[in-house]
Formats: structure tokens, C-alpha cells, sequence
């Protein structure tokens, strides 16, 4: 159902009563099917202003409802949290008693603790029914290791009270080990608390910031056709959004790009939008690469993008061996300005990205910049961690969103 705003109800009133008022005037001059026509005319103008807003406003709509919803979620995060503390207070009041408290009132806590956790894991898997289309995959992926996390510590305290019930008797010594013990997972399972509503947060915001940064996408360069999704698999809209503006504030002549798909075409787009250079994307997949390159042809833009099939193949990189893309395919390539780093994927292995810099630097431009996406994910850290200790130029930006990562100081190539 389309839902449109106030103000496009204010405009269809507008427009409807000057129409009325229009035809009743005409009807009582010499021309009244001229004048119709015209009051008519005026009409479906407005209609169509109405109209081609409509779209806008029923997305908009869609994300507040979202936004809405996530806040909930967070305010019984934020009320759980409290209810928490308070029962973790009594479990460790009863385990410090053990000696004197009875065995039920012992089960009693360990009951109501599984209890709030248990509640703690639904609200998780609440947030995850939100999913729009466009919602990112790492944010389940996110909400997964929350889950997990939470049953951890979870576990980890009804174990030990369990612990304690059962070993009542076996003596002091025992106790105290098991109360520390019960400490550190209380302890734990703050943290994790306080982690889980920082990321409930971030899903009430962030749905909205990807869809406002397609729009932005779309309004600024017009695509012709469907294009593939963002997220997921793809970079993200907000990731597409930055790389496009970095081809307008950089004006590169070469971007490029490991791994093709969505936001190679997004970049021809800004390429064409710019009036020159190139985007070159390497692409292990044979099926992927005809199937970028027909979107390619889909959207005219083969003289701005070039897609590479480039087989994975085993590359020396600084005396160890790394599945990269085929050197018949990269050591043409350069100079680079811009070096976006999404492939090979993840499944290639651990370090699958880090090849990158050392069997490219030679052919970056000294002031390129390298963008790695995923960078808020463990082996991408560790690459970027191991670029920044093998080249102290190496710098990244501030400011930049936390999954993709802005490098300078990566290019050696000497020009004349
Ligand atoms: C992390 S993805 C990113 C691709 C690109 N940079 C983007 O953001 O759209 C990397 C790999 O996904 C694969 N890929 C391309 N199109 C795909 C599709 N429609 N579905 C799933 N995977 C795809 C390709 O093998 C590509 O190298």
C-alpha cells in the first residue's frame, strides 16, 4: 500500500478544489471545454508531482517504522539490563551464603538466572524479524556470535551455581574457588550486556543509513537498469557511497578492484560521471565475471569498467605462498590510483586479502589510496595490522566507516 505524506494530501486537496473551481468557472464562460481541459491538465501535473514522491516517502516510511522498532527493542534491553544486575546481586548473595542457604532457594536463582538469559537470547533473535532487503548479513552474522556469547556466560553461571549446590559440603576451600569463578562470568556476562545494546543500537540506525545512502546513490547517478543488491555478499550502500565520492574528490584514472560485482558498477557510474579513467576489477570466478560483464553491457558503461577473469593461483609473497589472482592478469595492471580490496573471499583462507599490498605496491601511484572492505572482521584487522608493521608509511584515515578500512601511504611506484 502507498503512503504518502501530509504535505502530498495538502497538495491532492489543493489541487482538486482548484480543479473543482476551475471547471465551474469555465462552464459559465464562452469556452468551457477548452477551460476543462486546462483545469484537467493543471491536475494531473500536480498528480504527478504527488506522484513522483510517493516512492520516497513510502521507504522513508518504511525505515521509521524499523527505527521505531529497534528503539523498543532497546528500551527492554536497557530495562532487562537493570533486572539483571539486581538478580545477579542475589545469585552472588545466595552462593556467598551457601553454607547457611537451602539447596531449593540455590535452584531457585540458578532458574530465575536461565530465566532473564533466556529472555535476553529472544530479544536478540526478536531484532533479527526487522530484516529488510537491503539489511546488511553481518548484522545477523553479528546477532549470531551475540547469541552465542550470551548462552556462553549463560551456561557459564548456572554451571557454577550448579557447582556449588552440588558441592556444598566438600569444603571451604572449594567454595571460594567456585565463587571467583562465578564473579569472572558475571563479570563476562556484563560485558556481553553491554555489548548486545550497543549493537541493538546500531541496528536501530543502521538499516536507515544504508537505505538513505542508496538513495543518495540513485539520485546522484540515475542507473539504467536493476542493479545488484548492496550488502550481503556486496559492499555496503554506505561503503558504495564513500568510494564514489572518493572518485570525485580523487579523480582517478585507475581504480582497481579485487572482486567484481555491485560496487564495480557503481564505480563506472562515478567514473562516467567524472568523464575518464577506468575501472579494472579482477575476478576469480569465471561465472561471476561473465555475469558482471553482462551487467556491464546492461548498463552501457563499457567504457568505463573492465572486468578480468583472473584464476586464484598460488603467488610467492615475500617467501610464503598465498592463493592470489593470476599474475598474467595483474602484472599489466597500474598505476593505480585507487586499489579497492573485497576478494579473494573469505572461504580462500585465512590472509586471503593480504597479497594485495606487496604484489601491488609496486604499480600504486605514492599517493593512491587502498580501501579493504570488511574491515570490522578479524583476518581483515590482522591484515591491515601486518600492512601498517611491514611499511610504517602505511596510515589509516580516521573518520572512516568501521567496515571498511582507508589506507594511504601504500604506493611506491617512482614516476618520471
Ligand atoms: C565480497 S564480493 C564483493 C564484490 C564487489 N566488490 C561488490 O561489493 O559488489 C566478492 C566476490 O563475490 C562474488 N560475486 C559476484 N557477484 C556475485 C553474486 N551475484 N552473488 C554472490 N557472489 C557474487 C565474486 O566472486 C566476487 O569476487
Amino acid at each position: 500500500m502507498r503512503r504518502w505524506t501530509r504535505r502530498q494530501w495538502v497538495l491532492i486537496a489543493a489541487s482538486v478544489v482548484l480543479w473543482l473551481v476551475g471547471i465551474a468557472a469555465c462552464l459559465l464562460t464562452a469556452w468551457p471545454v477548452a477551460g476543462a481541459a486546462l483545469a484537467t491538465l493543471v491536475l494531473l501535473v500536480a498528480l504527478a508531482v504527488v506522484d513522483s514522491g510517493s516512492e520516497d516517502a513510502r521507504l522513508l516510511a518504511k525505515v521509521n517504522v524499523l527505527t521505531k522498532r529497534a528503539d523498543r527493542t532497546l528500551e527492554q534491553v536497557d530495562g532487562l539490563e537493570e533486572r539483571l544486575a539486581r538478580q545477579m546481586r542475589s545469585a552472588r548473595r545466595a552462593v556467598e551464603d551457601a553454607g547457611t542457604q537451602s539447596l531449593d532457594e540455590i535452584s531457585t536463582f540458578k532458574l530465575q538466572l536461565a530465566a532473564v538469559i533466556q529472555q535476553l537470547v529472544e530479544i536478540n533473535q526478536a531484532s533479527r524479524a526487522m530484516n529488510i532487503d537491503a539489511i546488511d548479513e553481518r548484522l545477523s552474522l553479528l546477532r549470531d556470535g551475540l547469541d552465542e556469547a550470551l548462552r556462553r556466560s549463560a551456561s557459564g553461571v548456572v554451571d557454577v551455581v550448579e557447582r556449588v549446590a552440588s558441592e556444598r559440603g566438600a569444603g571451604e576451600g572449594r567454595q571460594a574457588k567456585d565463587l571467583d569463578a562465578l564473579k569472572a562470568t558475571t563479570r563476562q556476562l556484563h560485558s556481553d550486556i553491554v555489548a548486545t545494546r550497543r549493537d541493538v543500537n546500531r541496528v536501530s540506525y543502521e538499516p536507515a543509513k544504508e537505505v538513505e545512502a542508496m538513495l543518495q546513490l540513485t539520485r546522484r547517478y540515475e542507473p539504467k537498469d536493476v542493479l545488484p543488491l548492496a550488502g550481503g555478499w556486496a559492499m555496503s550502500s554506505s561503503g558504495i557511497l564513500m568510494l564514489t565520492e572518493m572518485v570525485r574528490d580523487r579523480r582517478p584514472a585507475l581504480v582497481v578492484e579485487c572482486g567484481s560485482g555491485a560496487s564495480t558498477l557503481w564505480l563506472g557510474y562515478a567514473l562516467r560521471a567524472q568523464g575518464y579513467g577506468k575501472v579494472v576489477a579482477l575476478e576469480h570466478e569465471e561465472s561471476y565475471a561473465a555475469q558482471v560483464r553482462a551487467l556491464v553491457a546492461r548498463h552501457d558503461l563499457q567504457d568505463w569498467v573492465t572486468v578480468l577473469h583472473a584464476p586464484l593461483q598460488e603467488r610467492d609473497v615475500e617467501g610464503e605462498t598465498h592463493r592470489w589472482y593470476s599474475a598474467d592478469q595483474t602484472d599489466g595492471l597500474g598505476p593505480i590510483d585507487i586499489l579497492v580490496v573485497d576478494g579473494p573471499p573469505q572461504a580462500v583462507g585465512p590472509w586471503s586479502r593480504y597479497p594485495a599490498l606487496p604484489l601491488l605496491e609496486s604499480r600504486l601511484r605514492a599517493d593512491a589510496v587502498l580501501v579493504i572492505d570488511d574491515a570490522a572482521r578479524d583476518d581483515e584487522k590482522a591484515v591491515v595490522q601486518r600492512w601498517k608493521e611491514r611499511r610504517d608509511t602505511v596510515t589509516q584515515l580516521p573518520f572512516t566507516s568501521r567496515y571498511q578500512a582507508v589506507l594511504t601511504g601504500v604506493g611506491r611506484l617512482q614516476e618520471s
